[in-house]
């Protein structure tokens, strides 16, 4: 598990820990590390000039060796140079299960949340308004929550650098129990002639350094934010869409290692992420451009989809709602709407980026692989009872009840089944 927090205090002011253990416990120590970074550092105007505001240091402590599934409690620490302590106050985790172990297991997904005033002091514009209903459903319902993702567009800081403690403050009731994973979106990365794949201002100069140090990732490098991560049951491999994902490219390479090297008898719920929508969307600005996907996303990647057979992929970007059928090459290939049942015959595509910023329009004619549409706030819960059913659940931010679901039933020999263009060699030989 890792641990990630901020102080005013730099590494010869203070020595920053973890004091942890399992709950009841003896508890023991663990260093933490310390990351910062300057105004040179960052792309560009406001982050660099009216917006820049000293982020302090950001303190990450890796706890290693845990028992899986077990309670343990924390509390974040710094050892001054006079030999005193200071502690924050106590914290508490559930562990993950090992990958591939058996148990009920819990995940939520969304995107482009941001944040929002408690007092009604509106950011100009109130931009980001399904922000504090998404954040207070989750906190909610925490105690049947064992991860969060959050793909892409998690601030909105655009540049104004101290609105990531506002974010970081509004979602630590969530980030401080279960792990809250991110994706990197335009509003973190896109800066024109600093290799984010789009050339847009999105960033606000911020050019992926903000995301990059206050939130960890497993990435092998974060400035490349692609990572595969593992839950029990599920492998997550997770996209950087503003990085280049076209066949031939580095990112396109992981992804397909991380596709190819799961054991789906282990870990049978295969889920792709990515912040904008590399699959279909019926989104007014996706139909406009005749697509339904990011110009270039689903061409390329279509084929690992179903080479490896992955279960559900998830968007953000647009601000709505959309699930289409288990799709290939833009073909139902499964005529079921809520029961999917024996081989994965094609991917689920579900936009899940009404986290809280203001909603984006459908096109008005909606296409036959999308089978539900919602202009609204809402989020995805997934839930693996076993290695052979899982719950799919979207619910809105506002009440958070379910408006859409469904569930897949199946055992290992269907996901080895053989599928058009998935299907492994075999040879007369015998
Ligand atoms: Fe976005």
């Amino acid at each position: 598990m890792t641990i990630t927090w901020t102080s005013g205090y730099n590494i010869n002011e203070s020595t920053p820990l973890v004091k942890w253990g399992p709950k009841g416990k003896k508890l023991v120590q663990s260093p933490a590390v310390t990351l910062t970074f300057g105004r040179y550092s960052v792309c560009g105007s406001p982050a660099s000039t009216v917006g820049w505001r000293d982020p302090g240091f950001i303190h990450t402590s890796f706890l290693k060796n845990l028992w899986p599934n077990l309670k343990y409690t924390y509390r974040l620490g710094h050892l001054l140079p006079d030999g005193s302590y200071i502690w924050s106050k106590l914290y508490s985790f559930k562990s993950s299960p090992y990958p591939g172990q058996s148990s009920l297991q819990r995940v939520i997904m969304f995107g482009d949340m941001g944040k929002a005033e408690r007092d009604g002091s509106n950011e100009y514009s109130n931009y980001q308004p399904g922000s504090l209903n998404t954040t207070d459903q989750l906190v909610k319902d925490l105690e049947n929550i064992d991860i969060v993702f959050h793909i892409g567009d998690i601030t909105y800081a655009n540049g104004y650098l101290s609105q990531w403690d506002q974010f970081t403050a509004q979602v630590e009731p969530i980030a401080s129990r279960v792990p809250y994973m991110t994706a990197s979106g335009n509003h973190e990365r896109d800066w024109p002639n600093t290799g984010s794949f789009y050339d847009t201002m999105d960033s606000g100069g911020e050019c992926g350094v903000l995301a990059q140090t206050m939130f960890y990732v497993p990435a092998e490098n974060r400035a490349k934010f692609w990572y595969a991560t593992d839950y029990g049951m599920f492998r997550f491999c997770i996209a950087d869409s503003e990085h280049d994902f076209r066949e031939g490219s580095e990112q396109y390479k992981f992804i397909e290692h991380c596709l190819a090297t799961v054991d789906r008898q282990k870990q049978p719920w295969l889920i792709f992420a990515a912040h904008r929508v590399l699959g279909y969307s019926s989104d007014y600005f996706y139909a406009q451009k005749g697509s339904f996907e990011e110009p270039m996303g689903r061409e390329s990647l279509q084929k690992l989809w179903q080479k490896y057979k992955v279960d559900i992929a998830f968007y953000g970007h647009v601000h709505n709602y959309e699930r289409s059928c288990p799709i290939y090459q833009s073909q139902c290939v499964n005529s079921e709407r809520s029961h999917y049942s024996g081989t994965v015959e094609g991917t689920i595509h579900v936009v899940v980026g009404g986290g809280g910023s203001h909603l984006s329009k459908f096109s008005d004619v909606a296409p036959t692989w999308s089978l539900y549409r919602d202009y609204d706030y809402g989020f995805v819960k997934l839930t693996a009872f076993d290695h052979s059913s899982l719950l799919f659940e979207y619910k809105k931010s506002s009440d958070g009840k379910v408006y859409d679901s469904f569930t897949i039933s199946r055992d290992y020999k269907d996901v080895l089944a053989c599928v058009h263009d998935g299907c492994e060699p075999t040879t007369s030989a015998n």
